[in-house]
């Protein structure tokens, strides 16, 4: 499972990144207004530090509109990979812009028909948000089990990037069920490393250790 940052702040992808365990980044309009920053300077600084896909929201709601933001944003490196909303406008760029090779995040997804239309239209990743179901009342992993079942009916190679992840649990679920990726704000990806038990089995292997006098090296 790949991990990607659900974040636009500079700081946590260069720690996260020095993990080893990054696989990419997502943005979204609500997470630069959270940076402060110029959306194009973040997402080419984000793009140099990490290798893996960087998605890119256009914000345009019709097919041109869309068309226009994703050729200033597809140059602004290698690795980006365009977001555009589950529409019909959004699905015509996204076909357009996967035709010539370019990565297409499909995002804002809610239903299992939204997932199998998008993986129609040659997605690169589909996005379903999870946290956001959950909001609602709807548990929102279900739909990640559907995806998954559709996808792989028809052997569909768009990946299931499971979005709007809120708590390890979601992570922990995602996972089980095959999605392809997760993305997670920073803080969540850092609680997944962290168990009390560890703690705890450290603080008393040290306490022994200390007792035998020894030193390693
Ligand atoms: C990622 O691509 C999404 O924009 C993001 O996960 C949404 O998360 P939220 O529902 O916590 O805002």
């Amino acid at each position: 499972m790949k991990f990607f940052a659900d974040t636009a702040e500079i700081a946590d992808i260069k720690d996260l990144q020095d993990t080893g365990l990054l696989d990419g980044v997502t943005t979204n309009p609500s997470l630069i207004k959270k940076s402060g920053r110029d959306f194009i300077e973040v997402v080419k600084e984000i793009a140099g530090i990490c290798p893996g896909p960087i998605s890119a929201e256009v914000v345009a709601l019709d097919h041109a509109g869309m068309m226009k933001e994703a050729e200033t944003l597809r140059k602004l490196a290698d690795n980006i990979a365009i977001k555009v909303p589950l529409t019909i406008d959004g699905l015509k760029t996204c076909k357009a812009l996967t035709g010539d090779g370019t990565m297409v995040n499909v995002t804002l997804c809610f239903s299992a028909n939204q997932a199998l239309l998008a993986a129609k239209a040659g997605a690169s990743f589909i996005s379903p948000f999870v946290g956001r179901h959950d909001d609602v009342g709807y548990p929102g992993i279900e739909l990640i089990a559907d995806i998954r079942t559709i996808y792989d009916n028809y052997d569909f190679g768009t990946e299931i990037l499971v979005a709007s992840v809120r708590n390890p649990i979601h992570v922990h679920d995602a996972a089980k069920l095959g999605a392809d990726v997760m993305t997670a704000p920073p803080s969540v990806i850092r609680q997944l490393f962290k168990h009390p038990l560890t703690d705890n089995g450290i603080a008393a292997f040290l306490k022994d250790w200390e007792a035998t006098g020894q030193q390693i090296g």
